[in-house]
Parts: structure tokens; C-alpha cells; sequence
């Protein structure tokens, strides 16, 4: 095939293969949300670039290098969302839906964009499933956003995998206060700054906590702390937060250099991460984001809020061994028919048997080829049963009941007989 109509470096299909785990996924985080009373909420992939610049924050690498922008045929400049909160505070005001201090606890899911350097567990367009709650701004709810994730972990059979990353950013009067005294700080040291970090001193020194480089880092080890900043309004919720998750008994590190790549954060901040992934190994971030409403233009409104990585999740469980074999059979039952009067018959059959038995998987290939061939299709399919009607069945009104499995011998069923048989067989599996 020409390169050029391959898919974008990035961005990949979700091929037959994987999408049963994909929805098994997906299916399992829904189910969990509905439980915790949270609703979906669906917002455009598309919107005004100047939404994300305002919001993500202007000095940021989303901002600065990692987004589609592209103008419309208006000129228009517009921009394929890089992340969820954005749109979703978008969404809310543009309604009025948390005007007047309404709690809003909403959900979304779909694909975001981000240019950065494909590699394992990062991709150009990725797939998020975020929470965002408006208008609770006590401790309480940031603990049930970081309980609903560890129960899904448990659910998902991954919980020792992950660690809890937690840190506090405080009020945006006490972080400013810190930004100065870390500035002033590395300032007296420059020549020992790597380029990078000279250029986020005047930009965005906070980011220059979380670089990578050892030479930064050490530097940083006597560097002001930002526990020690945090005014007094964000030390009472930041102790309420922990005091919450030590009873619910919600292992937690405290890391003080976790700061984020978004702007918009205020007070908590947190991570959920892996080792089981190499360097991509964020599978769920968030935190508080107080202000961010009031920048956008509405009233004063508090907002907290997570996104999870799906790729990142399913690749993790796939790497844990956590895929639950019942998930990769999409089929129950495949009935093979031979001869026209079966082919005929056998269709009517398989309706009347969808009709009894909603839910019921059966692929149907009636007419397709010899006897031998269509038992090794169904064979192959995964079904646990296939259906067998030819010509003497039809007469007898009886189907060849052929367990593929090894689950017995093969035997003649009558036809309305064949539901409860189904049944009691489906639920022996
Ligand atoms: P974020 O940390 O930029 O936060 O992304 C959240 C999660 O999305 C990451 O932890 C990671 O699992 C996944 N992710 C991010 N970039 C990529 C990528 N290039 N490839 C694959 N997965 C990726 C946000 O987006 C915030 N909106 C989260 C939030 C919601 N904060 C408050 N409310």
C-alpha cells in the first residue's frame, strides 16, 4: 500500500482483535461511574483554539508544541482537542448548567490529540475517559474520585500495580508566593540550570520541578518546598483529603515535585502511576481546579477532576495477564445448515431463537460450502456450540446439537426443545 494513505504516525485502528477488551474496558468504568450517580456528558472533538490556550495555559508544552490547529475554510482558528477539562468547563458555562452553585458530576470518553513522539503508551490521538464535578469544594470529593479509581483498579484486577502520587499546589495567592521564592532560589544559581529550565524559569518555573535532568534535580534537593508555602485554606483540605483516604486505607506517596503539564490546577494534584509500563507510565491524572470556571469567563465555581489513558490501562492490563478469557469469545453458537430447505428453515430458526433468548450470540452461515467446511468455520469462530441441520434434521424437526468444546457428544435436540437446552448448556460455561 502507498505510504501515504497509511494511518497518521500516532494514530492507530483498534482492530476486531482488541475491541472486546476495549469495550470490557470501557463497559466496566461506565457501570462503575452510573453506581457513584455520575452522568455522561458529550462534548466536540473540535473547538476554538483559544479555549485551550486560555485554559491549559499558554507556557505549556500542549500549548506551546503539541497541538492540531488548523484555520477553516472562515478562517477560523480551530484546534482537535488536546485534553477534556477545557471543553467539558466549556460545555457547562455555555449551558448554565452549574450556574447558581448546581453540582454537576459528569463523564466523558473519547479520542484527544496531542503532538508529541509516538512511542509505547503515547500516542498522537489517544483515548481518555474523564471526571469532572463542579460546585463541591470541600476535601471529601476529591477522596470519592480517588476511591471510584481504586475500585475500579480493583475491579480490573490491577491494584498492585498502581501507586498513588499526591501533592498539594495550594491557592493560586500561595503558589505564587512559592514561584517567587523558587525563582529567586534558582535564580542565584543559573550557570548550574539545564537550557530547558532556564527557559521555564521565566515562563513556568513550577514545571522545572519535574525535570528529568540529575544535575536539576539535585540542585532542587535544597531547593524552597512547596509544604511549606501552603496557605492555611489549602493545608486544612490538603489534611482532609489524606485524613480521608488513611481511613478508607487507600495507600498514598506524597510527592511534592508532582506539579502537572496544565496550568489550571489549584490545591490537590495526583497521579495514578505504574512501573509495568516503562516510561509512559501515568495511567490516570488530575486534581482541583478552582479558578479555572472564573478564567473562563463564568462566576466563581469549584472544579475537580481525572482522566485515565485507555491505551495506557489496556495495555496494562494485557501486560498483567488481567484479560478475562470470556471476553475474547464473541460468539455462542453457529449454526451450519445444508441444502436449501435447511438454509431456508435454519434462518427462521435462528430468528425465533434471538427472539426467546435476547443477548443470544449466534452467527449464522447457512449454505456456505460442504459439511466439513462449515464445522471448521465454526470451529474456528470460538462459538462453544454449533447447530447442525440437514436435510434429515429438517424432517424431524430436530438440529444437531454439537458441543465444540469437549463438552460431550454430539445430539439430536427437537426444535422446540432447543431454548431451554441452550440455556441450561450457556449457563454450565
Ligand atoms: P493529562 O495528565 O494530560 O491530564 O492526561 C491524563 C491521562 O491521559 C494521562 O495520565 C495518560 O494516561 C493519558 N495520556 C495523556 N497523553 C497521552 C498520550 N499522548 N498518549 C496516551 N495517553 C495519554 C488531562 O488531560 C486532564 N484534562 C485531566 C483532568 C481532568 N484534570 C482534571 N480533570
Amino acid at each position: 500500500m502507498s505510504k501515504s494513505l497509511q494511518a497518521i504516525r500516532g494514530m492507530n485502528d483498534i482492530l476486531p482483535e482488541q475491541t472486546p477488551l476495549w469495550r470490557y474496558f470501557e463497559g466496566a468504568v461506565a457501570n462503575l461511574l452510573d453506581g457513584y450517580g455520575y452522568r455522561q456528558i458529550r462534548m466536540p472533538i473540535v473547538e476554538v483554539t483559544e479555549l485551550f490556550k486560555r485554559s491549559i495555559g499558554e507556557v505549556t508544552d500542549i500549548v506551546e508544541k503539541e497541538m492540531y490547529t488548523f484555520a477553516d475554510r472562515n478562517g477560523d482558528s480551530l484546534t482537535l482537542r488536546p485534553e477534556g477539562t477545557a471543553s467539558c468547563v466549556r460545555a457547562v458555562l455555555e449551558h448554565g448548567i452549574a450556574g447558581g452553585g448546581q453540582v454537576q458530576k459528569l463523564w466523558y470518553i473519547g479520542p484527544m490529540f496531542r503532538y508529541e513522539r509516538p512511542q509505547k503508551g503515547r500516542y498522537r490521538q489517544f483515548h481518555q475517559i474523564g471526571v469532572e464535578v463542579f460546585n463541591l469544594d470541600g476535601p471529601d470529593i476529591d477522596a470519592e474520585l480517588i476511591l471510584l479509581t481504586w475500585r475500579l483498579w480493583g475491579l480490573l484486577g490491577i491494584r498492585d500495580a498502581v501507586k498513588l502520587e499526591l501533592n498539594s499546589l495550594g491557592t493560586s495567592a500561595a503558589r505564587a508566593n512559592y514561584r517567587a521564592a523558587l525563582v529567586q532560589y534558582l535564580s542565584a544559581r543559573l550557570e548550574l540550570l539545564d537550557e530547558d529550565s532556564k527557559r521555564r524559569l521565566a515562563s513556568n518555573p513550577l514545571r522545572i520541578l519535574d525535570s528529568k535532568v540529575p544535575e536539576t534535580q539535585a540542585l532542587l534537593a535544597d531547593a524552597p518546598k512547596m509544604a511549606d508555602y501552603l496557605d492555611e485554606e489549602s493545608r486544612i483540605h490538603f489534611d482532609g483529603l489524606k485524613a480521608r483516604l488513611d481511613a478508607a486505607g487507600i495507600p498514598y506517596v506524597l510527592n511534592p515535585k508532582l506539579v502537572r503539564g496544565l496550568d489550571y490546577y489549584s490545591k490537590t494534584v495526583f497521579e495514578w502511576v505504574t512501573d509495568q509500563l516503562g516510561a509512559q507510565g501515568t495511567v490516570c491524572a488530575g486534581g482541583r481546579y478552582d479558578g479555572l470556571v472564573e478564567q473562563m469567563g463564568g462566576k466563581p465555581t469549584a472544579g475537580v477532576g481525572f482522566a485515565m489513558g485507555i491505551e495506557r490501562l489496556i495495555l496494562l492490563l494485557e501486560t498483567l495477564g488481567q484479560v478475562p478469557a470470556e471476553i475474547a469469545r464473541q460468539v455462542d453458537l453457529y449454526l451450519c445448515a445444508f441444502g436449501e430447505p435447511a438454509e431456508l428453515a435454519g434462518l427462521a430458526l435462528a430468528e425465533r431463537l434471538r427472539d426467546q433468548l435476547p443477548g443470544l450470540r449466534l452467527q449464522v452461515n447457512a449454505g456456505a460450502g460442504s459439511f466439513k467446511s462449515q464445522l471448521k468455520k465454526a470451529d474456528k469462530s470460538g462459538a462453544l456450540f454449533a447447530l447442525v441441520l440437514g436435510e434429515d434434521e429438517l424432517a424431524q424437526q430436530v438440529i444437531g446439537f454439537k458441543p465444540l468444546r469437549g463438552q460431550g457428544e454430539q445430539q439430536n435436540i427437537a426444535w422446540d426443545a432447543l431454548p431451554e437446552h441452550l440455556v441450561a448448556c450457556l449457563k454450565q460455561v
